[in-house]
């Protein structure tokens, strides 16, 4: 959710702040900008529209140290004014994050001003810029202690050859490079300039110049920050010569389970010890990462016996949960920034719960919160809709509900070859073309099908745009079948044999009322009694509880494909961004 990226040091600023703002374009796409230091002066090029609409302009901005900015918008249209870097006097930065007083700062500071953009930002240089009395890293801590809301800042002062930056509830991470120093807002952007990297923490301010790095506290005495490895390699941003990220991050589900098994090895202790006790889970989470919530619920209920509750992140934060020491809330996210995510950890820690992050960032606020962390080992994800970190976070929560119980998990090891022939070997092009000449696409499915029912359902709509709702099979006839029409098409997930004839009863009621219908299964039986009469996509069998691994490659490459179909970009859908770090 905005990217930011900083570099002070010996060769081309422009140049790598620009390579930097495109490997973190999925934190958001309307609007770019780079401000470089040059004799002393800092000039900025910024536009509305994607980083490489910046290109030939930025070759004009000449020095080695500069910010940048992909802007994802929160208060501003996206245009050319509102795109970050901001300026102000000798002042100029760009900022992650929401500033949520910024109209009562306005008020009480600039009463009469008008400002040039819409933006919560400009606020805060224009702050700094007033209370700039000599000391550039004094005035920005005095700002940062005015500001409500969320932040990672990365200020230039005209004269100074360096940058200062400061964060609190944005990430914002320092790299160590051999030709300079870096900021950025996640290690990915680093990948293959700094092995070495710091994470700053809530509060912290650094000072950046080609030759050190300093951190401070709020009260400005220096503090130390250890310097850890940068998993992050460059060879993971390479789109192997698929079209897009989406389609390559589909094909590494299969890794990206296997990765997750084998790494589960290493946290299986500590788990069980912070299981103990444990009466009550409740997973939370955002997006695709609640979806694999659902999932979760079903396996710790079913294997384990105990209370389940699967929570949108948002929600759980703002009720007043009942949350206590028998409990265990596993907050799920891939990028382990998620502010709501982030938010409902630290609440359910204040009282008491026992907190397992389950996430893709080794580094995130959520592992820095969580009593355990049980890594999901997907790599990089790129593209905007989650694919393989969801697979990542089932085969996870697999695990760990096998865990609790101490229920045999070794099926699992059979689920990578099963998913690449999965992806490799599901034929769902005409599906596809059914779906985009398609005006409504319900997802159907009883108990692990209908989450992923859901998650089919978000995959589709977020990157074509098409109307779509994942929904329990059996409640279609309670209002969602007054829907369906020829215009329709009801997508219905069958991988569970004791449940499939139940299924088919859903099939039957969109065929009377003229819809269309498709079927997904691995239930041979179902395919045999389907075949001829409706569409069948089948799909390898394993166990009804491991499905969900095939049946969501299945349903990621039918909203993959609709979207091909439709030339919409997968990796990039409107309005949306990945690492959602606002509230
Ligand atoms: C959907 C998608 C989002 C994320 C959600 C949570 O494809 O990617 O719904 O799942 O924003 O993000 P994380 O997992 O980073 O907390």
């Amino acid at each position: 959710m905005c990217g930011i990226v900083g570099f002070t040091g010996t060769k081309d600023a422009a140049q790598t702040v620009y390579e930097g703002l495109k490997r973190l374009e999925y934190r958001g796409y309307d609007s770019a900008g780079v401000a470089v230091m040059s004799g002393g002066e800092i000039n900025v090029v910024k536009k509305r529209g994607r980083v490489s609409g910046l290109g030939g302009e930025i070759l004009g901005l000449h020095g080695n140290t500069g910010i940048g900015h992909t802007r994802w918008a929160t208060h501003g249209e996206p245009s050319d004014i509102n795109a970050h870097p901001h300026s102000s006097g000798r002042f100029t930065l760009v900022h992650n994050g929401i500033i949520e007083n910024f109209a009562e700062l306005k008020e009480k500071f600039f009463p009469n001003t008008a400002f040039v953009s819409q933006t919560d930002s400009e606020i805060i240089v224009r702050l700094i810029d007033k209370f700039f009395d000599g000391n550039a890293l004094a005035a920005v801590a005095k700002v940062s202690a005015l500001l409500k809301g969320s932040y990672a800042l990365a200020v230039m002062c005209t004269g100074f050859e360096g940058i200062i930056v400061v964060k609190y509830k944005s990430p914002a991470v320092v790299g160590y490079g051999t030709d300079g120093n870096y900021i950025a807002s996640d290690c990915p952007a680093l990948a293959g300039l700094c092995k070495e990297i710091s994470v700053l923490e809530d509060g912290d301010l650094a000072v950046i110049t080609p030759s050190e790095v300093k951190f401070y506290g709020g009260d400005l005495k220096e503090i130390r920050r250890v310097k850890k490895r940068n998993h992050a390699i460059s060879a993971a941003l390479d789109l192997c010569g698929c079209p897009y990220y989406m389609l390559k991050e589909i094909r590494e589900n299969a890794a990206a389970v296997k990765a997750t098994v084998k790494a589960f090895s290493s946290v299986k202790k500590n788990l069980k010890a912070a299981l103990v006790g444990v009466n009550r889970v409740i997973i939370t989470g955002c997006g695709t990462a609640y979806n694999s919530g659902l999932i979760a619920k079903r396996y710790i209920e079913s294997f384990a016996h105990i209370p389940a509750e699967a929570e949108i992140a948002g929600e759980f934060r703002y009720k007043n949960p009942v949350v206590g020491s028998g409990t265990a809330v596993i907050a799920v996210s891939q990028s382990g920034e998620t502010a709501d995510t982030v938010g409902a950890a630290e609440l359910s820690k204040s009282l008491g719960a026992k907190v397992i992050a389950v996430t893709n960032a080794p580094y995130s606020a959520l592992t820095r919160i969580a009593d355990v962390v049980v890594p999901v080992e997907a790599g990089p994800e790129i593209c905007v809709a989650a694919t393989k970190s969801y697979t990542g976070q089932i085969a996870a929560l697999y695990l760990t509900a096998c865990l609790i119980c101490g229920r045999d998990s070794s099926e699992i090891n059979s689920l990578p070859e099963l998913i690449n022939s999965t992806v490799e070997h599901t034929d769902i092009n005409s599906l596809a073309q059914i779906c985009a000449s398609a005006n409504g696409v319900y997802f159907l499915g009883r108990d692990l099908d209908y989450a992923v029912a859901v998650e089919g359902s978000l995959k589709l709509k977020e990157i074509t745009y098409i109307q779509s709702e994942g929904y329990p099979a059996g409640e279609l006839k309670h209002g969602t079948l007054a829907l369906i029409g020829e215009d329709k098409v009801a997508v219905v997930l069958i991988t569970d044999k004791e449940l499939a004839a139940k299924s088919e009863n859903a099939v039957e009621q969109v065929l009377s009322r003229h819809g269309k219908v498709a079927v997904i299964t691995n239930v041979a039986e179902c395919a045999e009694r389907l075949s001829g009469r409706v569409p069948v996509i089948p799909i390898p069998a394993c166990s009804a509880e491991l499905s969900p691994l095939l049946s969501a490659a299945a349903v990621q490459l039918l909203a993959y494909r609709t979207a091909i179909i439709l030339k919409r970009d997968p990796d990039k859908p409107r309005n949306l961004a990945k690492s959602v770090t606002v509230e």
